[in-house]
């Protein structure tokens, strides 16, 4: 059979728009994301148990993300009966009411639009991917995750942290960083600025890797 060909979303690609509906009713996702930072993330199939540990980890820490100006947004290929049916039995089972909107993608138009549906990993039920979006509905990272593997709720806060740092502070945040920790400040464009870069109490290892506290 011949696979149909999907142009995989990017980083600094314009989110793609659509209309679905949701557990919180039918969705224009490029307005429902206007003016805020989005988390919208895929899972393979409601009433699964790796999914359940994720969606609950997520549904945890909503009230964080409303926090940091950041909405929820989930995905699957079930219908919505499903989708409603699942949120009931985890809250009734672990006490976890999952707030957030989750897309009922029956037709598989959004995970398409997202290439979240991988052949190569399954014909049928979406991987697990989370797509970081900043207020101007721009794609800031992206992440991918197999169906047998769950994903890490504290890399995914802290890269919205660092994404949100990044853009605060116009600088860029080096490996394993926490909020906290220091950061790189962007390296000289010219050679005054390397040399007054060479002046400065940035703490450095050369001109062109220097650190500073917030
Ligand atoms: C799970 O969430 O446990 C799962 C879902 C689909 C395939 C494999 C595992």
């Amino acid at each position: 059979m011949e696979q149909e060909i999907f142009t995989m979303p990017k980083i600094g690609d314009q989110a793609p728009d659509f209309e679905a509906m949701t557990t919180q009713g039918m969705m224009q996702f490029s307005e429902y994301i206007k003016g805020s930072w989005t988390i919208l993330f895929s899972h393979p199939a409601d009433f699964t148990p790796v999914c359940t540990t994720e969606m609950t980890g997520f549904a945890l820490l909503e009230d964080e993300f409303t926090k940091m100006n950041t909405k929820l947004v989930g995905l699957s290929i079930d219908s919505i009966h499903s989708h409603i049916a699942w949120v009931h039995n985890v809250k009734e089972k672990m006490g976890i009411l999952m707030k957030f909107p989750i897309i009922a993608d029956i037709d598989m138009k959004v995970a398409k639009l997202y290439s979240m549906l991988q052949p190569g990993e399954s014909e049928t039920a979406a991987v697990r991917a989370v797509f970081f979006i900043d207020p101007k509905g721009k794609i800031r990272l992206i992440m991918y995750y197999p169906l047998n593997v769950g994903r890490n709720m504290d890399e995914i806060v802290r890269s919205l942290q660092a994404l949100q740092t990044a853009d605060e502070h116009k600088v860029a945040l080096p490996l394993n960083w926490r909020p906290g920790d220091k950061v790189i400040v962007s390296p000289p464009k010219t050679v005054d600025e390397m040399e007054a870069r060479i002046n400065s109490d940035y703490e450095m290892v050369d001109f062109y890797l220097a650190m500073k506290t917030l």
